[in-house]
């Protein structure tokens, strides 16, 4: 979603601009811009479309400035076009502003800006901020002091970047319930609303705290909160694991992300899973990155508060809510706990049943997600005991949580999620093993056959990789497909929701997951000879109950296909195309199901020449609710 970037020191700041702008490319926007202040005038280039419009406009003005902010939009209020997109200014055009989040008294702000006289030039909330910024401005000439009374009147989530013709030497930046981060240059300070934009310069950063103005110059950064009250902070020092923003020689990132399972499982397992015989350990305090505010790193429940636990709730979104599900079962079925998993946008506005004995898990691959941000700290409130499951430890998420566990997937660029979904999946894999054995509800052999398991899967993936060209002939047979049903039953329902998700997304041709037991309750009413149906079989529990509620989807002429293990001669017999996987237990198979179904969709998308990495509409990041 949107983004903000800022930069003043001794460089060309257009181009760093630009470079801080292109790393934020992957979380979706639809236009981009920059204000420059030059030789003493305030300039705003800004255009709809990819950032190589913007980059067009720049390379033929030429800004040679210092000083900057810049931003990429993800229209909320307005279309996207070039009037909408950021950054906009006051009337007398000296300050300018760039916005993430809503304004959710903006129309009231408006009319009385209105009142007073202002004109305005767009459809956005974000516009209200630069009119009052500049009518506080007329009354003292003070721009913190200005900016500070505007900010208080503000209603909703909000970051903001404000820059003034009248002070060309700083940078103001704002951060309320949001995401800010200050890198810290030598003589020379960046700004950018997700610090991997600013890794590229330095890994020194201060993060803003919630309701917090900084002043950023190029010697220096001053925090001030809502209040005028200074406040001192130390930077910290961000992970310095390689995030590599680059396609190694795939086509698509999507498509490296995919062959990048394997590693990132081992990766997260092994970080948590010494040994088969050793109790899974949640607790890794050694491994938090030098310098950073992370001490709530790993799980630190003592025996006797997780023995307590009467209730796990879990909130997410999209893709990270149906690693939620599936998380759900395996912690009901090896622990005994009731989960209940709940899409976090839902929390809103309903009486939410959590206590002291609660663990609420937060899981989001951004840990910027503010639907469930804002349901995590709901149950805080209720007094749960908080854990969060994110690919960010320097998220919003990761702050909030008294517990954190952390996927190390190392960036993940392509919109569509999937080595994090993976990475999700293995941290309820061991969390609900883990929390098997400090409850006692796993014999130590049971704990371990299952952990033996679990460190199987990573092979498993490897080999379903190799026989990506053989799913690639397969999935563009299906291609032109307007509708396509996927169904599973038990660990798998959530697998053909993700499968659905996934096909949405990359291709959008209209896809729907359900529990393979439902279709019969409505779904089939859409079956004919023209809608694929997939189908998740795995041998186990519900194998046959599944084949069954296939074969009412064949007897509709649906195109049948499977995703089914090796040898399974009754899915040959019963399916048109079979996407094969190496054998798995029925437990751990969303983990490996799910892969053929990725690919699938990558490779349709591709086919119809869709954009892979960044598919219309989506941001990586959902930061409005
Ligand atoms: C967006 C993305 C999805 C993602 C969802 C939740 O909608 O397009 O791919 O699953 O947000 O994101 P999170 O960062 O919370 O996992």
């Amino acid at each position: 979603m949107c983004g903000i970037v800022g930069y003043l020191g001794p460089l060309k700041a257009a181009p760093v601009l630009l470079n801080e702008l292109k790393c934020l490319e992957y979380r979706g926007y639809d236009s981009a811009g920059v204000a420059v202040i030059e030789n003493g005038r305030l300039s705003v280039m800004k255009a709809a479309g990819k950032l190589s419009n913007l980059e067009a406009l720049l390379a033929d003005k030429k800004p040679s400035a210092n000083v900057g902010i810049g931003h990429t939009r993800w229209a909320t209020h307005g279309i996207p076009n070039d009037q909408n997109a950021h950054p906009h200014t006051d009337s007398t055009g000296t300050i300018a502003v760039v916005h993430n989040g809503i304004i959710e008294n903006y129309e009231e702000l408006r009319e009385e800006l209105k009142g007073l006289g202002y004109a305005f030039n767009s459809d956005t909330d974000t516009e209200v901020v630069a009119h009052l910024v500049s009518h506080e401005y007329k009354v003292d000439k003070d721009l913190l002091k200005a900016i500070t009374r505007s900010v208080k009147r503000l209603v909703g989530i909000f970051a903001l970047g404000v820059v003034s013709q009248e002070h060309p030497d700083r940078i103001y930046a704002i951060n309320h319930h949001y995401s800010l981060s200050v890198g810290l240059g030598n003589d020379e300070n960046f700004l950018a609303s997700d610090s991997m934009a600013v890794r590229q310069y330095t890994n020194r950063v201060i993060k803003l705290e919630q309701s917090e103005i900084a002043e950023i110059t190029a010697a220096k950064v001053r925090l001030f909160t809502f209040d005028g009250v200074e406040v001192k902070r130390s930077p910290i020092a961000l992970d310095t694991s390689p995030y590599v923003i680059d396609k190694c020689g795939y086509k698509h990132f999507l498509l490296k992300e995919i062959h990048e399972q394997p590693l990132v499982l081992r990766q997260t397992l092994s970080k948590y899973l010494r040994h088969p015989n050793h109790p899974i350990d949640l607790t890794i305090d050694h491994l938090t990155p030098a310098g950073s505010q992370s001490a709530n790193y790993g799980v630190h429940l003592t025996d006797e508060e997780i023995k307590g636990l009467t209730r796990i709730n879990i909130f997410a979104c999209g893709t990270a809510y149906h690693a939620s599900m599936v998380g759900k079962l395996l912690i009901e079925e090896l622990v005994g706990i009731p989960v209940d998993v709940d899409i976090a946008s839902e929390i809103r506005g309903r009486r939410l049943l959590c206590n002291e004995s609660t663990l609420a898990i937060a899981v989001s691959q951004s840990g910027e997600t503010a639907d469930t941000l804002a349901a995590l700290t709901e149950a805080k409130k209720k007094g749960a005991y908080t854990l969060g499951i994110t690919n960010r430890a320097d998220s919003h998420l990761a702050q909030l949580t008294q517990n954190l566990i952390v996927t190390e997937c190392g960036i993940e660029v392509s919109v569509a999620a999937t080595k994090t979904y993976l990475a999700q999946l293995a941290c309820f894999y061991l969390l609900a093993i883990y929390l098997g054995e400090r409850r006692g509800t796993l014999t130590p052999e049971r704990a371990k056959e299952l952990k033996i398991k679990l460190n199987l899967v990573p092979a498993m993936i490897e080999q379903i990789l190799a026989r990506d060209e053989v799913i690639r002939e397969t999935s563009v047979k299906y291609a032109e497909a307007q509708d396509v049903v996927f169904i599973g039953r038990g660990l798998n329902f959530p697998t053909a929701l993700e499968g659905a998700l996934k096909l949405k997304e990359l291709s959008y041709i209209h896809a729907s997951g359900y529990a393979a037991g439902e279709l019969k309750h409505g779904p089939i009413a859409v079956l004919d000879q023209n809608v694929p149906v997939i189908t998740v079989l795995v041998p186990g529990l519900v194998y046959e109950k599944t084949l069954s509620n296939a074969q009412e989807a064949r007897a509709r002429k649906a195109k049948m296909i499977a995703v089914a293990v090796d040898g399974d001669e009754q899915a040959q017999r019963t399916f048109d195309s079979v996407l094969t996987i190496p054998p798995v237990d029925e437990l751990f198979s969303p983990m490996t199901t799910v892969v053929p179904l990725q690919l699938l969709s990558y490779f349709i998308s591709d086919y119809l020449g869709k954009d892979v990495d960044q598919p219309r509409n989506l941001a990586k990041s959902v930061t409005v609710e």
